[in-house]
This record gives C-alpha cells, sequence and structure tokens, in this order.
C-alpha cells in the first residue's frame, strides 16, 4: 500500500515535470527565445545604469524570464514600482512566488505580451530578448513611451536608434548594454 502510494506521487511529479518542461519549450519556440537570465555582471552593470539615471518612475522589465533581474533592481531600488511581463506561465510563477516569499512589495510580475503592453507611465524599460524582438519593439517604443524615458537593452541593439550610451559589461561574452532616451 505505501509502495503503491509512494508510485502514484513519484509518478505525478514527473508528470508535473514533464508538463513544466513542454510549457518551457513550447512558449520559447513561440516566442523565438528562451528564458535564459542575465548573469550576475550584466545585472550589475544595469542597476549601475538606473543609479546613473537615477529615475524614481514605473519601471517596466520586458521579458523578466524567472525574474532574477526585476528582484535584485527591486532590492538595490526598494521604493521603485517594478512591473515584469512574462508569457512564460512557468518562469512567471517561480518570479511570483519569490517576491511573495521575500515579501518585495514594489515590485509585480504579470502574465502578458510585451508587444501589447501599453507602457503608459513608463519611465524605464529594462529587457533582454533577440535582435528580431528588437526591431518589432522599434515603433512600439517610438509611439507608446514617453519623450524622456529611458531603455535599457541587453546584448540587442534597437535599430535605428542612437543610444546614449553603451557599456561592456565584465562578463566572458563582453555583453554590451545599451542605453536609450527616448
Ligand atoms: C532572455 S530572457 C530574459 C530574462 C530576464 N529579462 C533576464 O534578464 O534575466 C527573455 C524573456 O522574454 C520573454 N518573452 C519573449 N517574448 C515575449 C512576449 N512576447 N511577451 C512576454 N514575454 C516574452 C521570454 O519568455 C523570456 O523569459
Amino acid at each position: 500500500m505505501e509502495k503503491d502510494v509512494y508510485e502514484a506521487v513519484s509518478l505525478a511529479l514527473a508528470a508535473a515535470a514533464l508538463l513544466a518542461l513542454i510549457s518551457i519549450v513550447y512558449r520559447s519556440w513561440r516566442n523565438g527565445i528562451s528564458p535564459m537570465p542575465s548573469s550576475a555582471p550584466v545585472r550589475q552593470a544595469v542597476v549601475h545604469e538606473l543609479r546613473r539615471l537615477s529615475s524614481s518612475g514605473l519601471l517596466v522589465e520586458a521579458g523578466s524570464g524567472w525574474g532574477t533581474l526585476a528582484l535584485q533592481v527591486g532590492r538595490c531600488f526598494p521604493k521603485r514600482r517594478i512591473v515584469g511581463i512574462e508569457n512564460s506561465v512557468i518562469p512567471m510563477w517561480i518570479s511570483f512566488l519569490v517576491q511573495k516569499i521575500n515579501n518585495q512589495t514594489n515590485i509585480s510580475f504579470i502574465r502578458g505580451d510585451l508587444y501589447t503592453y501599453s507602457y503608459e507611465n513608463v519611465d524605464t524599460v529594462v529587457c533582454y530578448l533577440y535582435p528580431g524582438a528588437m526591431k518589432r519593439l522599434n515603433p512600439i517604443f517610438h509611439a507608446r513611451l514617453a519623450p524622456g524615458s529611458h531603455i535599457i537593452s541587453i546584448c540587442f541593439a534597437l535599430p535605428d536608434w542612437e543610444p546614449e550610451r553603451v557599456v561592456v559589461c565584465r562578463d566572458f561574452y563582453r555583453t554590451k548594454v545599451y542605453v536609450y532616451k527616448v
């Protein structure tokens, strides 16, 4: 009897893990990018740029993945409101759970599409996406972001935009972080 329960629980856990994996792989395939988190030196560089900009308004992370960057930014800027947008359910829920456990009340994670988000009253957008996404976001940022707001893009430049700054991170890949003023 005990063995049967153990087997049933093991099977249920294995099925749940498989479903979670399928969900992540399927969403990564649809998005054109996986929820790979930015490295610690890159996160540090983003925090440094945010300090330099010294804005205090709403910060949106477009494609927040597992939430590591938003949670770190939230710890460094506890008075700043931060919203992470993510459409991959498992990473989004993990971010949400960690935020609740840490009681980081200045951060919220929403399940949504970064292309249809309004970007209303957003002061800073942070993203780590891929060239196709940057091309698609180009007219969206032009149309929806207020003049004076900033975009910080990890690794990938916004086509046709002149960056205010380009920072080279101290990681293995010498990742670039692009800072734009709208
Ligand atoms: C490379 S990860 C970056 C994660 C996080 N920003 C970081 O730096 O650690 C890119 C994330 O963008 C998300 N993403 C891609 N397209 C999206 C879309 N249309 N709407 C919402 N999230 C999207 C992916 O699911 C993925 O988690």
